[in-house]
This record gives structure tokens, sequence and C-alpha cells, in this order.
């Protein structure tokens, strides 16, 4: 596996993509507003399964190692981790139980559960949950604009921190500012492009320190102005050159036409990835340059 640094000045020419449209929002993209703020996980879930979401499950594998290496400095509950866009919690569940995505998908669509109101959907889950904790769970904070989604993963046990503040629009509050202090890992799955550098600018400067960074992007979107303002805050980023990560399946042939006439239009070929149906994401890393140069990207990854 190779890694390349992201240039933090100008963009990529292979990912010329106009600020302007560099996000989720695009014309052709299938929207899923709607599953994002339900009183319970079940419509997330079950919609997602149907087009093979399978980001998180890449950001298992990929944060696992990351955390890892983070641990041979610290103990797990000394390191906290901020996941944002977490939605449910997807990545908190993921990093903190004995549970694969699959079992996520299966659990939520599953008869017995079906008949179950919001609440007692939480408070299964709850008890669920604790059964599969890990023996050290790392301490996870959510932020995600979606309150009833925070609010439900912090009901059954996936949080300990959730909060609904845009920080696209705002500065964090002076309590979300003292609960992001000290956060060791940020991690984003399915979330780069509804945020922008703007929120991760707010969330160093209040988390201090250094902090690891570890995104996945869509492909289209330009992880260049973002990859600046890491570099502000004293951190390089680097990205798998020669690895992407399969997002989901196109929903229709419609979203597949138009991904493939965007990616030609922005020059991005898509032989191997997306031709084949799927949204295909970069991941980036960012990190003091002291660990760049001890353990690179690459070498880290390798165990993937
Ligand atoms: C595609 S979902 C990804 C959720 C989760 N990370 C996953 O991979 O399953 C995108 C999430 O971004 C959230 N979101 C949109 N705008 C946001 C913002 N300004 N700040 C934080 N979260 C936002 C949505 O509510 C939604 O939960």
């Amino acid at each position: 596996m190779a890694t390349r640094r992201v240039t933090t000045r100008g963009h990529d020419p292979s990912e010329r993509v106009a600020e302007a449209e560099n996000g989720h929002a695009k014309d052709g993209k299938a929207r899923f507003d709607h599953i994002y703020n339900q009183p319970d996980p079940r419509p997330y879930f079950q919609t997602l399964e149907q087009f093979g979401y399978e980001i998180p499950a890449h950001g298992q594998a990929m944060f696992t190692l990351l955390v890892a290496k983070l641990l041979e400095e610290k103990r797990p509950e000394d390191l906290a981790v901020l996941d944002l866009c977490c939605s449910y919690g997807v990545n908190a569940t993921l990093l903190n139980h004995d549970l694969t995505l699959d079992d996520l998908y299966q659990r939520y669509r599953s008869p017995e559960l079906a008949d179950l109101s919001s609440r007692e959907l939480a408070d299964d889950d709850a008890r669920f949950y604790g059964s599969r904790r890990r023996r050290s769970p790392l301490p996870m904070l959510g932020i995600d604009t979606a309150d009833q989604a925070v609010g439900y993963a912090a009901r059954a046990g996936l949080l300990a921190v959730g909060s609904h503040e845009n920080l696209e629009t705002a500065d964090p509050s002076e309590s979300l500012r003292r609960c992001l202090a000290g956060v060791g890992l940020i991690t984003v799955t399915g979330g780069i492009g509804y945020i922008s550098e703007r929120t991760f600018d707010r969330v160093l400067q209040a988390t201090g320190g250094t902090p690891w960074v570890a995104s996945f992007a869509l492909r289209w979107v330009s992880y260049d102005p973002i990859a600046s303002v890491l570099d502000k805050h004293g951190l390089v980023t680097e990205t798998l050159a020669t690895r992407t990560f399969p997002q989901r399946r196109f929903t229709d042939e419609a979203e597949r036409a138009y991904v493939l006439a965007e990616l030609a239009r922005i020059g991005i070929d898509p032989a191997g990835k997306e031709a084949k149906g799927r949204y295909h994401a970069h991941f980036y890393l960012s990190r003091p340059a002291a660990h760049v140069k001890q353990l690179p990207l690459e070498e880290l990854a390798a165990g993937l």
C-alpha cells in the first residue's frame, strides 16, 4: 500500500471539486435525510442495509488499528474518542462492543424487536450492548445535528457524551467545549461533505493538543480544505494512495449514471470502483509530523 501527503495548498488536479458542490447535497445523489433523525435506529439500518452501506465496517477495522497504536501510550479510560456525524452511535458501537455491522443490521430488522416502542427498544438496546461491551471500553463522544439519533445513542449507553450542536454554523457551547478538551482521536464515516473545515476548526480549537483525525470521504469530495485547517492545528494529513473503500451501492440506474458523469466531469477514473456500482471513499489520517515520520500510514495500515 502506498501513501501520499495531502496537499494543503490548492487542489490535487485529479480531485478538482468546486467548493460550492463539495458536499453531499449533489442533485443526483440519493438523499437519506428522512432516516437520519427518527426516534430509533430501525429505519436507518433497514434502509441502508438495502444498499449495502458498509463504510462503518471499514471504519471499525481501521479505527481499531489506530486505537491499538494510541493505547501504547494511554490507558483506555484516558483515550476519549469523538465521532463526528455519529448518528445513532454506529462507530461507538463497533469500537466498544464485540459486534459487527452485520450484527447491527440483523438486530434492527429482527421480527422480535419490530413491535417495541422506541423507548422499549432503547431499554432493550441498553441491556444488549451492556452484555456485549468490551472489557476496557473507550469514552465515546458523539456530535450529530440529528438530536433524536444522538439522544437515542446516549440512552442506549453508547455515548458518554452526545451533542446535536451544529459546528458548521456556530462555536461549541461552553459545556461542549469542556467535554471536547483532551479528546485523543476523532473519527468520521459518511459525514465529510455534511461537515466541512468549519467543524474541524471549531473542534480542534476546543480539543486543544493534537488528536489524531481519521476520516473516510467519498472520492468526489476534496479533503484539501480540511487538511489545510488541520495543518494549521499542527496535523499532517496522509491518505492511502493505492486503496479505496467501498461505501454503498447506488440506489438505482439514475444515481449510477449521475455519479459516473460527475466523476468524468471532474476527472476521476471510475474503472474498477464506481463503474462496478458502488461509491468509493478515500481514508485520511492526520497526525503530528513526528508520528507520521515514526510510522507512516502505509505501515500502520499494513495489517488491514
Ligand atoms: C450518512 S450519515 C453517516 C452516519 C454514520 N457516521 C454512519 O456512517 O453510519 C450522515 C450523518 O451526518 C449528520 N449531519 C449532517 N449535517 C451535520 C452537521 N452539520 N453536523 C453534524 N452532523 C451532521 C446527519 O444527521 C447524519 O447522521
